[in-house]
């Protein structure tokens, strides 16, 4: 683990049991985050991004390898040594409604997140609970609305006011704008940016937009049927993509269908992806690579070093 990690993965893998059959999610995924800094998550649809989230947060058990977090690392933790890391590490989700109690009040649920840390008391946690509405941008009147009271857009910022509340250091964003307006995905992208530089947070965002992602992150990882297929600081994978794959990805987004159900699974890439259930030997990108070789068809391709900081899992990106 480097000195200056927040978090480390390494060689991380999940497999879930589907019947009889094997449903390879992740696997052996291994990257590191610097405090402060952004790490974007891309993929099609189905690849493990939010497998990855989840095995992150702990929420879900990874079969082999570890998460060190501030240090520790997690699979070791007790449960109440875990629950007290928690505090450090939370989740903004997609669906602001879903996340939040229809029956609770906001500043009841952004409180709850407190109460579960015991963190102040109740008049501390008042004023935290205030404190944490106003640094997204809500006055604290909100504090005594219901959910269903309040726009997309202001929900989405309940929901950052709760992970925020707590005093985290990471926050997985797992597509937290995809639900919201356009204009209101631009204020919610510049507000997650602006936390970020006030309060040195880290973040695994998680997005199909990937003007966004490339305008948040410091690093981008690419995952591909649950594997990276390229990692790399944001500039140069934009710049210089060197897997096919991650081409494709690019080209397609200048080629997405106005429809947002259709616009979420990349549907200009060529070909199906291939079931995690029976991924393809060889590089399980070749069915679809349009410059496939024939070792591609049963030669894994390793993950290389392509240039400084970037590297590729491709036998022609070398
Ligand atoms: N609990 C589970 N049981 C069985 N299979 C699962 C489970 N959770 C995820 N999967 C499978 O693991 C693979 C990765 O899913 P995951 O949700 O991580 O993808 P994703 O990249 O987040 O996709 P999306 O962009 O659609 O959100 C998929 O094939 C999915 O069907
Ligand atoms: S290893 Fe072969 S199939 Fe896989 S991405 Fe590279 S060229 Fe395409
Ligand atoms: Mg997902």
């Amino acid at each position: 683990m480097p000195d200056n990690a927040l978090l480390t993965v390494e060689h991380v893998s999940k497999r879930f049991k589907v019947g009889r059959r094997v449903l390879h999610a992740v696997e052996d995924v291994s990257f590191d985050l610097p405090p402060g800094t952004t790490l974007g998550l891309v993929g099609e649809s189905g690849s493990g991004k939010s497998t990855l989230g989840r095995i992150v947060l702990r929420l879900i058990e990874a079969d082999a390898g570890r998460v060190l977090f501030q240090g520790q690392d997690l699979g070791k933790l007790s449960q109440e040594a875990m629950r007290k890391q928690r505090r450090y590490m939370q989740v903004i989700f997609q669906d602001p409604l879903a996340s939040l109690n229809p029956h609770m009040t906001v500043g009841r649920a952004i409180e709850d997140a407190l109460i579960v840390q015991q963190i102040g008391t109740k008049q501390e946690r008042q004023e935290m609970v205030d404190e944490a509405l106003r640094k997204v941008g809500l006055s604290p009147a909100v504090r005594d609305a219901f959910p269903f009271e309040l726009s997309g857009g202001q929900q989405q910022r309940v929901g950052i006011a709760r992970a925020l509340s707590v005093g985290p250091r990471l926050i997985v964003c797992d597509e937290p704008i995809s639900s919201l307006d356009v204009s209101i995905q631009v204020q919610i992208v510049k507000l997650l940016k602006d936390l970020q530089q006030d309060m040195g947070l880290s973040y695994i965002f998680i997005s199909h937009n990937l003007g966004v992602v490339r305008h948040l992150s410091d690093t981008v990882l690419v995952l591909y049927l649950g594997r990276v297929v390229e990692h790399a600081p944001a500039r140069e994978l934009f710049r210089n993509p060197r897997h096919p794959y991650t081409r494709l990805l690019f080209d397609s987004i200048l080629r997405i269908p106005k429809s947002s159900a259709t616009r979420r699974k990349f549907v200009a890439i060529p070909g199906e992806m291939p079931s995690p259930l029976a991924p393809p030997p060889g590089c399980p990108f070749h069915p679809r690579c349009p410059i496939a070789v024939d070792k591609c068809k049963t030669e894994p391709p390793p993950l290389v070093e392509v240039s400084a900081d970037h590297v590729a899992a491709c036998h022609l990106a070398g």
